[in-house]
């Protein structure tokens, strides 16, 4: 899969640009706050709905500008699709695919995949729980999109649920408490095993990067944690243990919306106890782990973006990172365009200055 256009309109510093990036790398270079990273949201927003740096649409719309429109156009083997995104302040966003309206964002997700590495990747390590959901559902919904409905219902149920257990007079509406909770662990159970499922096979690939990276001195390993069990047996019956505390702390305490992953290597919680270093090796895996994983399960390689992570990487990092891409088309962002002349992939060069985008 790959892009073949990209137009941009009063979409961040963008005022009206239109670029078309090749098959192999697109580097975009250019100095700091000139829209490079602009430029990889906007693949990713078009590919996932939303950006990796703010769940907002205001923030995206250039600045005195009434809203912004985003065009991309690619293949997937032989077939060309076209995503339009556009946006008006105080409206909804409106999203086109092959010029049909899409009504619901499950439709959207999985049409272009992508796979970004940034900065803040390291997140899904150091953070809380939130991070590392946000990780495996925007991945699992890239691949199945009945996961992505089965999670819309379940936080629409987990919110009337607890407007429910805010009311006052709780104890009236006990019955209803138990039909949600009834309608909860059915969604739940669904969503536990798939996130199971998923993240026993994404940690195969895990494992073989960190092997790798480590020179076979490491291995690792990915486990999930449910709030609920993962039977529905057991499912039913923690809601049932836990329906008073609920009650108690008028809000839902239990379910994959509380629900968190490890990440092992040799046995011991990289985020407790890993060093810097075997941090951003566990990120680097599973983020490769992530491309392995699309393709295995679309049977595409995902658009690879990379925003500013060569000059965060280590150069053994680094040269692992560009021996293991075999996808078909990556971005890449930097400040220098030196370190990537004799390139052995074919890079097409983007020069970015002010808003402008310039193919030398
Ligand atoms: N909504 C917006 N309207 C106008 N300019 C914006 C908007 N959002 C961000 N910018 C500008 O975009 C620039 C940052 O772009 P970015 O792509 O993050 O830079 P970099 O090239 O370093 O990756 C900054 O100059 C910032 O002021
Ligand atoms: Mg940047």
């Amino acid at each position: 899969m790959y892009i073949t256009s990209i137009k941009l309109k009063n979409y961040r510093n963008y005022e009206e640009i239109k670029i078309s990036p090749l098959k192999d790398i697109n580097l975009i270079y250019g100095k700091n706050a000139q829209g490079k990273t602009n430029l990889i949201e906007s693949i990713y927003l078009t590919s996932t709905g939303r950006s990796h740096r703010t769940s907002k649409e205001l923030p995206l719309v250039k600045e005195n500008k009434e809203g912004f429109y985003i065009k991309i156009k690619g293949m997937k083997e032989e077939i060309p699709f076209k995503i339009e995104i556009k946006y008006r302040k105080g409206e909804k966003k409106q999203i086109k695919l092959n010029n049909l309206p899409v009504t619901k964002l499950g439709e959207l997700i999985g049409v272009l995949n992508t796979v970004i590495f940034s900065p803040e990747d390291l997140q899904i390590i150091k953070q809380g729980p939130s991070e590392r959901r946000r990780f495996i559902d925007i991945l699992i919904s890239q691949t199945n999109n009945k996961y992505f409905y089965q999670l819309q219902i379940y936080h629409r149920l987990i919110k009337q649920k607890n407007a429910l257990l805010k009311k006052k007079n709780i104890n009236k509406y006990i019955e209803l408490l138990d039909i949600y909770n009834e309608k909860i662990a059915e969604t739940a159970f669904f969503i536990i095993n798939e996130r199971i499922k998923f993240l026993r096979k994404i940690a195969v690939y895990f494992n073989n990067y960190i092997k790798k990276l480590s020179n076979n001195q490491e291995f690792g390993e990915i486990t999930y944690f449910s709030s609920l069990g993962n039977t529905m047996n057991e499912i039913k019956k923690t809601l049932v243990k836990n329906k008073n505390k609920e009650i108690k702390s008028s809000i839902s305490i239990c379910g994959p919306h509380r629900d968190d992953f490890t990440i092992l290597i040799n046995n011991k919680d990289v985020k407790q106890y890993g060093s810097q270093g075997q941090q951003r090796t566990a990120v680097l895996s599973l983020k490769l782990a992530e491309i392995d994983i699309i393709k295995n399960e679309t049977g595409y390689y995902p658009v690879l973006l990379l925003d500013d992570v060569m000059s965060e990487l280590d150069i053994s990092r680094r040269k692992f990172l560009t021996e293991s891409i075999k996808t078909k088309q990556t971005f890449i962002t930097s400040t220098e365009k030196k370190n990537y002349v004799n390139f052995k992939e074919k890079t097409t060069f983007f020069y970015v200055h002010n808003g402008q985008i310039d193919k030398r």
